[in-house]
C-alpha cells in the first residue's frame, strides 16, 4: 500500500458476497469536525449482506453511480484529528457510518469521519468487541427509547439471541419492563443469562409491547395485545397490526454520547457483546458468505 491510498471493500454489481472487491481509494486528512481513524475492526452485519447482494439498491435506498462502500461498525485509533475536535491522535475510538447511499464505509484500513459519529473506547474492552457495540447498540437504544417506560409491562423481545435483540433485552430491563426473549432453543442459556424470561413460541400473544428485532414483522406484529405497541427495525415497510395497537420502527442514526455510555456499559459487563471470528480483510468474501448462511452467534469481525 502506498502512503496516499488505502485499500476498501466495495460492490459495484451487487449479486452476492461474491460480487464484493477490495479497491485502493486516496487518502485524505480530515477537516474541521473530523477524525481520520485507522481501522482495526469491523463488524460484518447482515445488513452488509443485504448491500452486496442488491437488495438496497432494490428498494431504491442505494444508488450510487461507481461503487457502494460497505460496513457501518469500526473501531480503531486516530490517526489526526481537524480543527475543533478534542479527541488527541492515538486514542482509541469507536463509531457508525450511518445510512445506506455511500461509496465509502467500514470495511477499509481507514475512514475519514465526523466526530459525532465515533466515541472513545474505554481501556477495558478490546477493540474487535468494540466493534460490535455502535450500530446495534445505537438501534436497540433507540427501540428502546421508541418504547418509553415499560413500569413492569409484559415486552416480548424477538431475535432475543440476536445482536440487535440482546441489547434490546438488557436495556429495556433497565427502563422498567418485564422481559422475555424470543430464540431459538439451544439459545437458552444465553438469553436467562441476560436476566429474561425465554421463550422459542413465536406464535403466542397478548404482549403489552413486542420489540421486534428479528424483523419478524407481520408474524410479529399480531402478538401484541389490543391496544399495545409493535416497535419493528424496518422502517421502510411497517406491519399491519391488531385493533388499537401502536406501529413504530427504528431507524438508527448516530449519537456520540449515547455511544459512549453503550461502550462504558458493555466495557462494565452490563450489555452482552460476542465476537464469532475475526478475519482479515482478503476474506471479506468468505465472511459475507459466513454471515449469510445464518445461524451465527456473535459477529464476525473484520480486522483490516
Ligand atoms: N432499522 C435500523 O436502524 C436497524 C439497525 C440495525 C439492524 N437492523 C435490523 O435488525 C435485524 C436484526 O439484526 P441483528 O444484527 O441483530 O441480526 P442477528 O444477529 O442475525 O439476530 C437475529 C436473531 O433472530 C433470530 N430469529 C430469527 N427468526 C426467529 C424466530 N422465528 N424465532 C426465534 N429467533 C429467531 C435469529 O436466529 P437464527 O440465526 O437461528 O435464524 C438470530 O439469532 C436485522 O433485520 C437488521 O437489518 C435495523
Amino acid at each position: 500500500m502506498s502512503t496516499t491510498t488505502f485499500r476498501t471493500a466495495v460492490v459495484r454489481d451487487p449479486r452476492g458476497p461474491e460480487s464484493v472487491e477490495i479497491v485502493d481509494v486516496s487518502v485524505r486528512e480530515p477537516g474541521a469536525g473530523e477524525v481520520r481513524v485507522r481501522i482495526e475492526a469491523a463488524s460484518v452485519n447482515p445488513a452488509d449482506v443485504w448491500v452486496a447482494d442488491g437488495f438496497f439498491h432494490s428498494i431504491g435506498l442505494v444508488t450510487q453511480p461507481e461503487h457502494t462502500g460497505l460496513g457501518w461498525d469500526f473501531a480503531g485509533t486516530v490517526l489526526s484529528a481537524g480543527e475543533g475536535v478534542d479527541i488527541a491522535a492515538g486514542t482509541r475510538v469507536a463509531g457508525i457510518v450511518p445510512g445506506f447511499d455511500r461509496d465509502f464505509g467500514s470495511y477499509a484500513e481507514e475512514i475519514v469521519a465526523p466526530v459525532a459519529w465515533v466515541a472513545v473506547v474505554p481501556d477495558g474492552l478490546d477493540t474487535a468487541a468494540a466493534t460490535t457495540v455502535p450500530l446495534n447498540a445505537l438501534t436497540a437504544d433507540q427501540l428502546v427509547g421508541l418504547l418509553g417506560e415499560g413500569d413492569g409491562r409484559r415486552l416480548l423481545v424477538t431475535g432475543a439471541a440476536g445482536a440487535v435483540g440482546g441489547f434490546v433485552v438488557r436495556l429495556a430491563q433497565q427502563r422498567g419492563w418485564a422481559v422475555t426473549g424470543l430464540a431459538r432453543p439451544s439459545d437458552e442459556a444465553f438469553v436467562r443469562g441476560l436476566g429474561a424470561e425465554f421463550t422459542a413460541d413465536d406464535t403466542a400473544g397478548g404482549w403489552d409491547a413486542v420489540a421486534d428485532a428479528a424483523g419478524l414483522q407481520e408474524n410479529a406484529a399480531p402478538l401484541v395485545r389490543d391496544g399495545g405497541l409493535f416497535v419493528g427495525v424496518r422502517p421502510a415497510v411497517l406491519p399491519e397490526a391488531g385493533p388499537g395497537v401502536t406501529v413504530r420502527a427504528v431507524s438508527v442514526e448516530p449519537d456520540a454520547a449515547r455511544l459512549a455510555a453503550l461502550l462504558d456499559a458493555t466495557a462494565r459487563g452490563d450489555l452482552p457483546t460476542k465476537v464469532a471470528a475475526e478475519l482479515p480483510l482478503d476474506a471479506v468474501v468468505e465472511a459475507l458468505q459466513t454471515v449469510n448462511k445464518g445461524g451465527v452467534r456473535g459477529r464476525v469481525v473484520l480486522r483490516p
